[in-house]
C-alpha cells in the first residue's frame, strides 16, 4: 500500500486548495492508498534555522515542535501532496516553513553530489503541488510549481505534477468546478499507484 501525506498549506480548512486536495486525497485513499493529512496552521513550527545541523552532526532536524513529526512522515512516504493557495504570488507562509525545513533532507556536500545522490531520501518518490490562484489569468504566478518541481527533484521527489485552478477566489469556487474535481480525481488514482515516468521535468534539474 502506497503511504502519501498530504500538507495543507492554506489557514481556511474548508478553502479551496483544500478542497482541492480533499479531492485529491479520497480517490488516491479509493485506489488503495494510505493517505495522512496534516493542517500546517494548526501546528507551532519555526522556520529552518540555517544552523546547519543537519549538514554537520545530525541526519535529522534538530528543531523539535510539531513539524517533526510531520517531516519523519514525509521521510517515509512514497508520494507528497503540497496544497496550497497563491498569496502574493508563492506559496503561503505555513507551507514554505515546512519547505525551508525539508532542507535536512539533503545529505553533506549535496551542491557537489551527482544528482539522484543529493537526497536521504533515495529517489523515486512522488510530488503532487495543488494551487488554488484567485486571479484568473493562467499565465500568471506559473512560475510557482517549476520553482519546487526543481528544488524537490533534489530531494528524490523523481515525478511531480500540477494540479492548479484559477479564478478561484471564495470559499467553495473549486468545489463547484467539475473539471477542477476530475482531474484531482485521476491525480489521487494516479498517486495510488504511482506517478507514470511521462512527464518531463518543467525545468532541467541542476
Ligand atoms: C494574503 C493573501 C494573498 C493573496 N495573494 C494572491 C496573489 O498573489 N495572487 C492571486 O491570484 N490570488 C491571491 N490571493 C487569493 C487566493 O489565492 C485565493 O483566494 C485562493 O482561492 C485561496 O485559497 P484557499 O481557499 O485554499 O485559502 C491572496 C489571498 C490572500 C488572503
Amino acid at each position: 500500500m502506497r503511504k502519501i501525506v498530504c500538507l495543507l498549506g492554506s489557514p481556511r480548512p474548508k478553502g479551496n486548495s483544500a478542497a482541492m486536495a480533499r479531492a485529491v486525497c479520497g480517490a488516491a485513499t479509493e485506489a488503495g492508498a494510505s493517505v495522512r493529512t496534516f493542517p500546517l496552521n494548526d501546528l507551532r513550527f519555526s522556520g529552518c534555522q540555517g544552523c546547519l545541523a543537519c549538514k554537520k552532526k545530525s541526519e535529522t532536524c534538530v528543531l523539535k515542535d510539531d513539524l517533526t513529526e510531520v517531516l519523519e512522515a514525509v521521510r517515509h512516504c512514497d508520494g507528497l501532496i503540497m496544497a496550497t493557495p497563491v498569496y502574493f504570488g508563492e506559496v503561503t507562509a505555513q507551507l514554505k516553513g515546512f519547505i525551508d525545513r525539508s532542507f535536512c533532507y539533503l545529505k553533506p556536500g549535496y551542491p557537489h553530489l551527482p544528482r539522484g545522490e543529493r537526497s536521504r531520501l533515495g529517489t523515486g518518490r512522488d510530488l503532487a503541488f495543488v494551487i488554488a490562484q484567485g486571479h484568473p489569468k493562467v499565465d500568471l504566478f506559473t512560475d510557482i510549481y517549476p520553482r519546487y518541481e526543481y528544488f524537490y527533484r533534489w530531494l528524490g521527489f523523481t515525478q511531480s505534477r500540477l494540479l492548479r485552478a484559477c479564478a478561484v477566489y471564495h470559499l467553495g469556487d473549486a468545489e463547484a468546478r467539475a473539471e477542477v474535481l476530475e482531474q484531482a480525481g485521476a491525480l489521487g488514482r494516479e498517486l495510488a499507484t504511482g506517478l507514470a515516468a511521462d512527464s518531463p521535468p518543467a525545468r532541467g534539474a541542476g
